[in-house]
């Protein structure tokens, strides 16, 4: 047997679920379905609770606790009706089963732990075809039909090697937090594919922007053209095979998409576990080791409302690239940024630095003898005893070496931290700023930043190891 085969069968061992986790899951399924079913009984309505997702798909991997249940009311309901009459309905059972918070994602949906089954119950409507759909959630059980006439159980295990792989590479999931791959999006390539090997075969060749033809003859220039449009960001394409003109890859990021291609080819040539590894909590030890001589800046930002991950995650991002800009413009080279939250009320920013400390003469290069006279006499008079210079260049240009005022990048940051704290829910929350200290490490390894802190610090996937010939 190869050394893939080898790899893959020994991965797919700790991942396929066991024959009692199926039987948990569809216990507390069961549960579910009775109790929804008994509330709609009670209150006179017709709806159908239907198992959705990669329990469905049976593409789960083992260790997963969550199960996506939807009750699908009548295709004729409105929006409004849905969420009048259908959702007190979910509310009702939802309080009879367990612990339950309400949830927003595109729509809302009611969360309920049973035991430590994870239930996400999604209200939405019976429609007769997919092209009628308003939301992704009125698409998901198309999803499944769609799937499930596909995927044989050999392309089922298929699909979770390559969602393991993505997982472990940091690409799976279309949330802010990932941008990368979601579940169905694992499925429709190997059902384009047929196996996990042939889907790394493929992406080790893609080069951005990326089109993967997931609807057979259906698939035309225009198509393309189309989907270019609606998604001007997006740097891979995938049409949904139930709605062509939805993007099924439109989150996957430039930098998801390069972890996909690059890993993949490091998997052909050089098979192993590592890839199959999800980055374990770091040590300490590890973590101050690789903090010696080097210059991060941390911001802190304490929430005081709660909101949901997708967007603290994408407010933490945005603050992080204008923190990233406004350091760049101020002369410093920044090396690496990055952006955490635990989700709840705590966000934090990284930048790395190559110097902490700013040259203590800066160059500014002004206009030449054939610019505007007002502009020369301008940057002679703004430049003019702050250092040396003015002077002329051999080029006829007027340049000049200003002495800096010395001040802290915490102190600069400090001061000016309102110019890059500009989305909605920081910005008016003043962060603290301090160089990444020993002390600072350990608060946020214990606080659940590890994982975060090993990639600014350590910043090489452990399967990089892999792409050395
Ligand atoms: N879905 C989608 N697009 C997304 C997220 C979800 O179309 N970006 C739909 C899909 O139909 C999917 C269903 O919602 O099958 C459930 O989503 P989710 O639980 O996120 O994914 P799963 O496929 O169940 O995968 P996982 O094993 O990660 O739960
Ligand atoms: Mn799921």
């Amino acid at each position: 047997m190869s050394i893939h085969s080898e790899v893959e069968r020994e991965v797919l061992l700790r991942i396929k679920p066991k024959i009692e986790e199926y039987e948990k899951l569809l216990s507390v399924y069961k549960l579910i379905e009775n109790t929804i079913s008994e509330v709609l009984v009670e209150k006179g309505f017709k709806a159908e609770v239907a198992l959705q997702g990669s329990v469905a798909h049976d593409t789960w991997l083992s260790g997963d606790r969550d199960l996506d249940v939807f009750v699908l009311f009548p295709g004729t309901w409105s929006r409004e009706e849905l969420e009048s009459k259908g959702f007190p309905i979910l509310l009702e059972a939802a309080s009879r089963i367990g612990k339950w918070e309400l949830r927003y994602a595109e729509h809302p949906y009611v969360h309920v732990k049973v035991g430590d089954v994870e239930v996400d119950i999604v209200p939405g409507l019976r429609l007769e075809d997919p092209s009628q759909a308003k939301t992704a959630v009125d698409r998901t059980p198309f999803h499944t039909l769609y799937v499930n006439s596909k995927l044989t159980s050999e392309m089922r295990d298929q699909v979770r090697l390559l969602k393991k792989f993505m997982k472990s590479i940091g690409v799976y999931g279309a949330e802010v937090r990932v941008r990368g791959f979601s579940g169905y999006a694992a499925e429709l390539l190997i059902i384009v594919y047929g196996s996990f090997r042939s889907v790394l075969e493929a992406a080790s060749e893609w080069k951005p922007p990326v089109f993967i033809n997931t609807i057979g003859e259906k698939f035309t220039g225009n198509l393309a053209k189309r989907l270019r449009e609606k998604y001007p960001d997006s740097v891979i394409f995938m049409p949904d095979p139930v709605d062509p003109l939805r993007n099924v890859t439109a989150a996957v990021s430039l930098r998801s998409l390069a972890t996909l291609i690059l890993a993949s080819t490091c998997y052909l040539r050089n098979p192993g576990l590592e890839f199959f590894e999800e980055l374990e909590e770091p040590r300490l030890v590890d973590l101050l080791e690789a903090l010696k001589s080097r210059c991060i800046v941390i911001l802190e930002y304490d929430l005081r409302e709660k909101l949901a991950p997708d967007v603290i995650w994408g407010e933490a991002l945005r603050v992080s690239s204008r923190l990233e800009s406004l350091l760049r413009v101020l002369g410093f080279r920044v090396i690496d940024y990055s952006a955490w939250t635990n989700e709840a009320d705590r966000v934090l920013i990284s930048a790395e630095l190559e110097y902490c400390e700013l040259p203590l003469y800066k160059h500014y290069k002004g206009p030449c003898i054939t610019h505007e006279w007002s502009r020369i006499v301008s940057f002679i008079e703004k430049h003019y005893g702050k250092g040396f210079g003015p002077w002329l260049t051999n080029e006829g240009c007027l340049e000049s070496l200003d002495r800096r005022v010395e001040e802290s990048i915490i102190s600069i940051l400090e001061s000016r931290w309102s110019e890059f704290t500009v989305s909605p829910h920081l910005r008016n929350v003043k962060p603290t700023i301090t160089f990444l200290s020993e002390d600072l490490v350990k608060k946020l390894l214990e606080e659940g930043a590890g994982k975060w802190l090993w990639n600014i610090l350590v910043k090489t996937p452990r399967w990089m190891a892999k792409c050395t010939s």
